[in-house]
């Protein structure tokens, strides 16, 4: 759903970040770009209070794995909703209007096109809540081309656990989740992980997607079938 215009949030949303030529390559070669002070302290302070309260509502739902949604608590533990979902609220709205200008910025650093994207809020409650290793672009379905998180604790200690470990090229690379820090990947390109968390742990993600699933797998007997409309 397209959320309306921004209403009451003040106009001074902090700009969307400008991706140098070498992000670019780093995104392009199944890297992560890493930003801190993305949303801007007022809008990441309005974001982690309204998560709160969501939460504390019962507006934030076990989330599942792949198509069917399963829930697998030992494999995914964190509870979450979309801004979809959540609807119209003026920080959501801000949330949604940031998200959309780093789709932009995305756009026209990489010229891949990103007509569409969603956002996810997500609150792992501590107690070992983890997310086992995936990646966002689940075969067939999705289009996800680029993921963005936006994590949301602003008193974060290595012993909270809770890391970001993501394969890049292969290689394990771990992120503390602090307070208004911004990676992005490629979503099909980096395999990770989010290590258990023994804190809350609070953030938003976006998955900017492509105008049309695609086949996951360039299989040209699937592509040829597909071109003659036949059933998989
Ligand atoms: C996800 C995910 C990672 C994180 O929601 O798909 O992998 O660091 N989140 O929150
Ligand atoms: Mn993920």
């Amino acid at each position: 759903m397209i959320l309306p215009p921004l209403r009451s949030w003040p106009a001074t949303l902090v700009p969307a970040p400008v991706f140098t030529d070498a992000e670019v390559q780093e995104l392009g070669s199944g890297g992560l770009v890493v930003r801190e002070g993305a949303l801007g302290d007022e809008l990441a302070a309005a974001l982690r209070a309204r998560l709160e309260a969501l939460d504390a509502a019962g507006a934030l739902l076990p989330a599942g794995l792949g198509h069917d949604g399963r829930l697998v608590p030992a494999l995914r533990a964190d509870r979450a909703a979309t801004l979809e979902e959540l609807g119209a609220d003026p920080v959501l709205e801000a949330v949604w209007a940031w998200f959309d200008r780093l789709r932009q910025a995305l756009v026209e650093a990489t010229w891949v096109g990103l007509p569409r994207f969603s956002v996810q809020l997500a609150c792992y409650p501590g107690g070992g809540a983890r997310y086992a290793r995936h990646v966002d672009a689940l075969p067939g379905d999705t289009n996800r081309l680029f993921t963005a998180i936006v994590y949301l604790n602003p008193a974060w200690q290595p012993e909270h656990g809770g890391r970001l470990r993501a394969w890049v090229r292969g290689q394990p690379r771990e992120l503390d989740p602090t307070w208004d820090r911004l990676v992005v990947f490629r979503s099909e390109a980096v395999p990770h992980e989010v290590l258990p968390a023994w804190a809350p742990r609070y953030a938003a993600a976006a998955w900017m997607r492509g105008a049309e699933a695609v086949p996951a797998l360039a299989d040209p007997e699937v592509v040829r079938r597909r071109a003659r409309g036949e059933e998989e």
